[in-house]
Formats: structure tokens, C-alpha cells, sequence
């Protein structure tokens, strides 16, 4: 993501922070060195007891990497202040903090066993790290009646002075899940759970607010969220609280919400585009307040799916008056949601309805509409019928939560390592990992020791294996050699079936896939599966990130970037020819993975943008269904997600941002045209901004179902001057040949035209003016 502060101009925040004192204090000074003796586990999680063989390939190899904060004198007692236990687990082993930028070689993995953590001051989490409660007896982590700084947990801490740690849309790779984070012994007035200040590839799972309910002068906030570039959340449970979440990003996918007894449940303070699915809001006050700064949009759109609100008077509050419909910013869309508890389903800011409650709101949208129908609206929509392949029994879109295995015990796990894998980043892993996946028995999980394993020709999965694969912190996954370098021909570098429709079913979870150098003929991941049931098939925070960390040898070094003069692709700094192929009879159910072709350099202290080459994002042949929860892709040359001759296909949301050296060269360089991807033609294209990457490509297809896209372009050759006239590039959406195509929550950024069908644009970026983006609430094709 961008190192990009225009965003700040857009943001008027009504509430900056939140605990008595604005700053998070320094980290306290290190604690004498761990405690030896293992604690016994007090718990019957796999993850508490399995063997540790993770190492880190590219980096000190006696790196901790799994850390109990038991280990480190944090006592759960439920009295004890466990503060600088806990923060000396997470910083322990010269870790990526305070003015480090990022890093991928110091990854930390801090377990917390069952217990009540009593915590005084922010625990910080370092860049890179998970925390992971017990998910068999969740931890709690209490605030102290005193405590001070800005939240229990802090992704970002600010400095004296307002600088963060990290940057904001940069801060990736992170999760936590199986908390409860408790606030009540602390003053109404004060008090945030987590403070999130997000990038791409992190995510909040399975986490219980607890904070004082109602009164007067509540300020308390379960996640504090003032910007970022994400991200994924799901399964969180909000009680009491002013605002059970504030929220503001650049664009979010959020599901499985519960607010119980807040002020307002969701306050929306800025954002490009947002989701919501499955949201449920009990005795509250406001459902979603996304009403900030009425005369100065700065929410670009909300899209609340499969929702129900009871006991509630106000269902969401926007920006608009009741006679004087948004231009783009303000958007809403409201698709299956209950609004029978609730007296004013939607209201303008000065408090008169717009719509009212007491029932289900099929399809309702305020905002721009474009396509089969066309004009501004504040209505209800013709309900479109979604395909009951997508849908659950209950009639909602169909999602899976990530497995966590917590009813398996840790003998059923298979380590890699154990299997003759050496994951040190140089060794050939292809075969041991062929032999370790092929002598898996029944009900066994495969487990990735982190570790980076070469791979130098295709790894399959039989479908009829059921294989289900976890990794520790993200082992990598490497694509290299001589079998992936034809981009006339390319190899599936990890292949989940072996033929298109192949039935079965297969899981995978925390795992990174990279190219280890130039692998132009590589695709890193075919899948073929054709799941035997919803949802048997999926991949859950599994990443695709080529070039610009340690070990892949298309760094800043190599590969710096060049736009002073006018030049060639350099062959030595190709990606892969594509990062996933869903391939025509498969199925497939994705949730938050991002398919990033670096930017920008991780590790070397530069940290400087640089010039790769991928040459396509995700392709999708299926004929579904296919879910995509929380899924982005960037900077691949020719598209960052196409859909040909596709079907049945279902999006929430999806994010993207084209290469910043284009057209420099553009986007007929290194890769070309190649009919059997069903690529797209640039060579109609009079203007170098034409040939840029597309943000998604639907050709071919039919029964689309997109409910939320931020599709962005920054830069021309690295030059931000057409951000001014939103015109770094020509095009961004296409539709061609298809049919059914229901797309709704769209923001893009300077592209002249929004979206084009059939070559002819169907939206200009400069009538749609949002906040920073343009935003159109729907695009249909018949
Ligand atoms: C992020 O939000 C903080 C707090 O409002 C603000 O100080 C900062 O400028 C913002 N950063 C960006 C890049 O928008
Ligand atoms: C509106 O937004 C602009 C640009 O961010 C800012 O300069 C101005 O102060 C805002 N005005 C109000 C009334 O918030
Ligand atoms: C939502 O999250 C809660 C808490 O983790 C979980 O118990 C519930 O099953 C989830 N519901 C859905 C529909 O995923
Ligand atoms: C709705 O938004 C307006 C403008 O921000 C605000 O003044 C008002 O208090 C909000 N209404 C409720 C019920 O929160
Ligand atoms: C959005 O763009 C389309 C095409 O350029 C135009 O027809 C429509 O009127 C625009 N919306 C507004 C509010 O101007």
C-alpha cells in the first residue's frame, strides 16, 4: 500500500483519543530474562503444546519465534499487573518497534493460556506478531481501574508529536483472536479496547468486548480504529461501550458483529468503502452513525448485507438532508437487513427519517446508480436474486470462519519438518513436501513449522485426501527454478486437485506463497477443487506476496526503482506470470488474502518503492460459487482480479491498486497477450494511460455479485500530479460480454472512466465525485 496522507485531509475525527492520557507511555523497562521452567498448559489447545521447530530462513536463525507469555512472568491471576510480562513476550529478541518501518525475519507468535490478565498500560504489538488467546478457554485481558493509554491492545502507538511507530497503511501482517477484552473496572469516561491502525493482511477474530454500559459522559470504544489500508474482522461481540467500534479506513471487510447495550454501535468516521455482513445490533441507541462532518463527506460508502437490528431507535444516521440526495460520498446500500426493532431505519442527519423501520429492507440504496438503470436514488432497489449456490439455509451470503482446530489435539498434528522438510530457504523441499502431504491420514492436520521451503516443480494436493494444512506465523512457500521460468508455458507451483472439478475438500490457513527470484512462468497457486459441500474448500489469512523481503531476491537492491528515464522491464525483477488461477470446474471459498506484488521494500533499511513485474493478479474461471471475503490484490501488470467465462462468483470487498511505475513500462510489458488466460488487449489503446493494468476484468461472465471494490491508481510513473485531475490512468473496470452483473459500493481512484462495458465508458470518475474517491452506489449489466 501507499505511503499516501491525502487521506487525513478528508478526516475531521470527533473523537481523537480516548484515555486519559493521549500517549501511550514508553514500553517499561525489560524484565530480567524469561523464566526457564515451561508452565505447564493449562489447556487442551493444540497450540499451547506442539512441538516448536519454526525457524526463520532468512534471518537469526536462533530467533524466538513462539512465545507463552507465562514464560516471560505474566501470571493470569486475574490481580497481578501483567504489563511488562507481556510486553517483554512481545519485544523480546531485537523485534521490528519504534522507528523500525516493518520486517519480515523477527515474526513473533505470543500465546496467551486461559487466565485473567491484568494490564496497566498498553500492550504493544510489534510488527509482525499474532496474538493468539487459548481458543479452547478464552483469555481475558483486564484493564486496571487506572489504567492509562490509549487501548488495551495498540497496533500503532503514537509518539510525542502525533508520529506513529509504523505507517499506517503499511502496517500489515498482524492478528489477534480469542480475547476478552474487559474495560469495566475502568471509569466510563475512558478506555478503548483495541487501538487498530491497519494495513492489508490483518485480522481481528473471535474477540469479546466488555465495557461499562450506558451513563453518562461513556466513552469508552471497543476497537478505535483512526485510519489505515485493510484488512478483515470477524466474529466480535461488543457490550456497552459509547461506541462499540470506531471505525476509519480506507477500505474494510467486516463480518459477524454483535452489539449488545452500546451508545451507538458502529460510528463511521471515514472511509472509501466499507462492508458489513452480519451484523446484529441489540439495545443500542444508533446502529451505525455515519453522519460525520454532514457538510464535508468524508465517508465514501457503507454496505450493510444479511444485518438485523432490534431494540433500537435509529438504524443508521447519514450525512444528507432529506432533499438533497449524496453525489457519490454518503453512500449506502442496505441488502437483507431487519430493521424490525427499529423505529427509523434511516435517518438524515438532522433527525427526519428517510426510511422507516419495522421490517426487512430487501435492496435500498442512497447514492448514484449506473448501468442497466442510471440516475441518483434514495430508494428501494429491484431486489436482486442472488443464486442459492452463494447462500446459506438461512438465505444469507454463505461464510466460514477461519478453522482454529481446537477440539483436535496436537498428536494429531503432522509436522513438516518432522516429515524431512527443511524450510531454511535454500534446501529443494518439493519432494519431502509431496511425501508428507500424500502419506497424511485421515483426520490429521499438516503443520508448516515456519520456515521458508524452496519448491522447484508442482506440489499437489489430491482432493480426495481432504488435506487440511496450518502454518506457524506464516512459513513462505517459494516458488524457484527452471520449471517456472517460461512464460510461454506456466507451471502451477502448488496445485489443489489435480484436474479442474476434482471433488473433495481442503483447508489452509496462515501460510505465505513467494517467487525466490524471477519466476515468470510460475502460477503460484492452480486450484482445481470442486468442494464436496459449501465452504470444504478455502484458504483463510493465506497470503501472496512476491518481491521485496528477505529471501526473494527481487529487492530494493536489485530492483529499484527507475522513473527518471524511459526503460524496459528488467527480466531479473519478474514475479510470477500469476498469483491464483481458480480454474473453470472448481469452487472456492476465500477469506482475507492479499495478493500483493511488493511495492515497496520490507527488509533492507531503504525501505523504498521498487520496480517488479507480476504479471496477473487472480483469475477466476469457476462456475462457482466462489466467496471472496476480504480479499485485495495489487500492482500485477495486465489485471489484479479478472472473472472469464465465470459464473456464480461473490465479492465483499475487494481492493486493488495498479503498478506505480506504469506506464513506465505499461502493461503490454514483460507478459503479452495470452489467449488461453483469456488476457486482455492493449492494443487498441491510443494512450499510454490506456495500457495500465486493470482493476477487475469481468469478461464472458454472468451472475456476478459484488458488494464493495476500492480500485485505485496513485501514481503515473511514480508522479502523483494526475491525482489532480484523476486521471493517472484511463480505465479500471471492466465489463465485457457478460451478463447478470450486479456491483454495488464502488469507489475508484483517478481513472477517467469508472467503468467501461464493451469498451464504452459507463461512468466518468469526474461526475462522481465522492470524498478522495468517485463513488457510485451500483452498476448493473442485465
Ligand atoms: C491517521 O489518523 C491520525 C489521527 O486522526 C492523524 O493524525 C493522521 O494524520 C492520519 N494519518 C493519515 C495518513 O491519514
Ligand atoms: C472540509 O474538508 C476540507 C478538506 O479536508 C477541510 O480543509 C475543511 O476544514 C473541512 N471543513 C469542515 C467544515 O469540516
Ligand atoms: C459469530 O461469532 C460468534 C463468536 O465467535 C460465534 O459464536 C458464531 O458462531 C458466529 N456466527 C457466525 C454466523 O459465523
Ligand atoms: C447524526 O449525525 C449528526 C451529524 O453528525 C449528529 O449531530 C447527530 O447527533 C447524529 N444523530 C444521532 C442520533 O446520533
Ligand atoms: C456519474 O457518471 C455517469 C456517466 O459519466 C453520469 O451519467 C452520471 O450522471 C454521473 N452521476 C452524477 C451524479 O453526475
Amino acid at each position: 500500500m501507499v505511503a499516501f496522507s491525502t487521506a487525513a485531509l478528508f478526516v475531521t475525527l470527533r473523537v481523537l483519543f480516548t484515555a486519559t492520557s493521549s500517549f501511550a507511555a514508553p514500553i517499561a523497562a525489560p524484565v530480567t530474562a524469561p523464566a526457564t521452567p515451561e508452565v505447564a498448559a493449562a489447556s487442551s489447545y493444540w497450540l499451547a503444546d506442539i512441538k516448536r521447530q519454526g525457524t526463520v530462513a532468512y534471518g537469526a536463525s536462533d530467533f524466538k519465534i513462539f512465545r507463552n507469555v507465562k514464560d516471560y512472568g505474566a501470571t493470569g491471576d486475574g490481580s497481578t499487573d501483567d504489563t511488562a510480562a507481556i510486553n517483554q513476550a512481545v519485544s523480546d529478541g531485537n523485534r521490528c518497534g519504534q522507528n523500525c518501518d516493518s520486517s519480515t525475519v523477527t515474526p513473533a507468535l505470543v500465546y496467551f493460556p486461559p487466565g485473567t490478565y491484568v494490564v496497566s498500560k498498553p500492550i504493544i504489538q510489534y510488527y509482525y506478531t499474532q496474538f493468539v488467546g487459548d481458543a479452547v478457554t478464552v483469555p481475558t485481558i483486564k484493564a486496571a481501574a487506572g489504567f492509562s493509554g490509549m487501548a488495551v491492545i495498540d497496533s500503532d502507538p503514537y509518539m510525542e508529536g502525533g508520529v506513529n511507530w509504523y505507517t499506517n497503511q503499511n502496517n500489515f501482517f498482524r492478528q489477534v483472536r480469542n480475547f476478552v477484552i474487559d474495560l469495566t473496572a475502568m471509569p466510563a469516561t475512558a478506555g478503548a479496547g483495541i487501538h487498530w491502525q491497519v494495513g492489508q493482511a490483518t485480522s481481528l477474530q473471535n474477540i469479546r468486548f466488555e465495557m461499562v454500559k450506558g451513563g453518562t459522559g461513556n466513552a469508552q470504544q471497543g476497537i478505535f480504529m483512526d485510519n489505515g489500508s485493510g484488512g478483515f474482522m470477524t466474529d466480535l461481540t461488543f457490550n456497552g461501550g459509547n461506541y462499540g467500534a470506531f471505525f476509519g479506513n480506507q477500505q474494510f471487510t467486516t463480518r459477524n458483529l454483535t452489539f449488545n447495550d452500546c451508545n451507538t454501535a458502529i460510528f463511521m468516521n471515514w472511509n472509501w468503502a466499507w462492508t458489513f455482513q452480519g451484523v446484529t445490533i441489540n439495545n443500542c441507541k444508533v446502529g451505525i452513525d455515519m453522519a460525520n462532518a454532514p457538510t464535508n463527506q468524508t465517508v465514501g460508502s457503507v454496505l450493510i448485507l444479511d444485518s438485523t437490528i432490534t431494540n433500537t431507535p435509529i438504524g443508521v444516521n447519514t450525512s444528507f438532508t432529506q432533499d438533497s440526495i449524496p453525489t457519490g460520498g454518503g453512500t449506502l446500500v442496505i441488502d437483507n437487513v431487519d430493521f424490525s426493532g427499529v423505529q427509523t431505519a434511516v435517518q438524515d442527519y438532522t433527525g427526519k427519517a428517510i426510511l422507516a423501520g419495522g421490517g426487512i429492507v430487501k435492496s435500498w440504496a442512497q447514492g448514484q446508480v449506473a448501468g442497466a438503470a442510471s440516475g441518483r436514488v434514495q430508494d428501494n432497489l429491484p431486489t436482486p436474486a442472488k443464486p442459492a449456490s452463494l447462500l446459506n439455509s438461512q438465505g444469507n451470503v454463505f461464510t466460514k470462519s477461519r478453522p482454529q482446530y481446537e477440539n483436535i489435539p496436537s498428536s494429531q498434528f503432522v509436522s513438516l519438518k518432522s516429515k524431512g522438510a527443511t524450510g531454511d530457504g535454500a534446501t529443494d523441499d518439493t519432494a519431502a513436501i509431496q511425501a508428507a502431504i500424500n502419506g497424511m491420514a485421515d483426520g490429521e492436520i499438516l503443520y508448516v513449522d515456519h520456515g521458508a521451503y524452496v519448491i522447484t516443480k508442482t506440489v499437489t494436493v489430491p482432493a480426495g485426501k481432504n488435506i487440511k494444512m496450518t502454518g506457524e506465523m506464516w512459513p513462505l512457500f517459494m516458488a524457484s527454478g527452471k520449471a517456472f521460468n517460461d512464460m510461454a508455458n506456466p507451471q502451477p507451483v502448488f496445485q489443489v486437485g489435480e484436474t479442474s472439478g476434482d471433488s473433495g475438500s481442503f483447508e489452509m490457513s496462515d501460510i505465505v506463497f513467494e517467487t525466490l527470484g524471477a519466476a515468470p512462468g510460475a502460477i503460484l497457486m492452480e486450484w482445481n477443487l470442486k468442494a464436496s459441500e459449501l465452504g470444504a474448500g478455502g484458504l483463510w489469512d493465506v497470503h501472496f506476496r512476491v518481491g521485496g523481503s528477505a529471501g526473494t531476491e527481487l529487492q530494493a537492491d536489485k530492483c529499484a526503482k527507475n522513473p527518471a528515464t524511459k526503460h524496459d522491464a528488467n527480466p531479473d525483477c519478474i514475479g510470477s506470470f500469476l498469483m491464483m488461477h481458480i480454474t473453470k470446474d472448481a469452487s472456492a471459498y476465500l477469506e482475507n488474502t492479499w495478493f500483493w506484488l511488493a511495492d515497496h521494500e520490507l527488509d533492507l533499511s531503504s525501505h523504498s518503492q521498487i520496480d517488479l513485474y507480476n504479471g496477473r493478479g487472480l483469475l477466476v474461471e469457476s462456475q462457482g460459487p466462489v466467496h471472496l471475503w476480504g480479499t485485495a490484490a495489487e500492482h500485477s501488470q495486465l489485471y489484479n482480479y479478472q472473472f472469464a467465462n465465470a459464473k456464480d462468483i461473490f465479492y465483499a470487498l475487494i481492493q486493488t491498486e495498479t503498478p506505480y511505475m506504469q506506464p513506465n513500462p505499461n502493461s503490454e510489458q514483460p507478459f503479452t497477450t495470452n489467449a488461453k488466460y483469456s488476457d486482455p488487449d492493449f492494443s487498441a489503446c491510443t494512450t499510454d494511460a490506456c495500457k495500465s493494468a486493470w482493476g477487475l476484468r469481468i469478461v464472458d461472465s454472468s451472475s456476478i455479485w459484488g458488494y464493495g471494490s476500492g480500485t485505485y491508481s496513485f501514481f503515473s510513473n511514480y508522479n502523483q500530479d494526475c491525482l489532480a485531475t484523476n486521471s493517472c490512468q484511463e480505465n479500471m473496470i471492466s465489463v465485457e460480454k457478460s451478463s447478470n452483473v450486479n456491483m454495488f459500493g464502488i469507489s475508484t481512484k483517478a481513472a477517467t472512466n469508472m467503468i467501461t462495458q464493451d469498451g464504452t465508458s459507463m461512468a466518468l470518475d469526474k461526475d462522481n465525485r465522492s470524498n478522495f474517491c468517485a463513488t457510485l452506489g451500483m452498476f448493473t449489466v442485465a
